[in-house]
């Protein structure tokens, strides 16, 4: 009897879940779409190409740094680090102060893929980096 009564719950449970999701999922979509502001990335890349060199592989000048090929990690972070001043470059916090995180992610994924001068180790997929021999 009470595995029969634990049967039951779990239809129960799992009958709920179906219409709990089954309803709200579109909704919650919608609400998504309206909250999510446009993406900035389109406007930005040629601005950003106006410093770093097109698809950031050539910057205008020597101090500006190479951004194709970076690890796209690294990229972001440091984009977030100009936005939050961790990182204080005035030039640089100008570019990215109003710059959403998920576009920061597409900007860094970006850059990151693009053909690069600079030698980068491949990482393993995953991103973490090897961990060094035991000495
Ligand atoms: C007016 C020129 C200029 C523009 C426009 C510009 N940058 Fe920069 N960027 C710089 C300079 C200069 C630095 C070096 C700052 C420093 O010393 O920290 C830099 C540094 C960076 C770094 C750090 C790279 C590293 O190796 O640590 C990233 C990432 C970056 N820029 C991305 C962007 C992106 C993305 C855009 C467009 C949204 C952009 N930049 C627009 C001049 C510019």
């Amino acid at each position: 009897m009470r595995t029969f009564d634990k049967g039951l719950l779990v239809n129960k449970t799992l009958l709920c879940l179906a219409l709990t999701l089954g309803v709200s999922a579109p909704v919650l979509a919608e609400e998504a779409a309206h909250e999510q502001p446009a993406s900035q990335v389109d406007q930005l890349l040629p601005i950003c190409q106006s410093c770093h060199g097109d698809k950031g592989a050539k910057p205008m000048m020597p101090s500006y740094p190479v951004l194709a090929g970076q690890y796209a990690n690294y990229l972001e972070h440091a984009l977030k680090d100009y936005r939050s001043g961790a990182r204080n470059n005035p030039i640089m916090k100008a570019q990215v102060a109003t710059v959403s995180d998920a576009d920061i992610k597409a900007l860094a994924q970006y850059f990151a893929q693009q053909e690069s001068p600079l030698y980068t180790f491949t990482l393993p997929t995953g991103g973490a980096a090897p961990a060094p021999a035991a000495k």
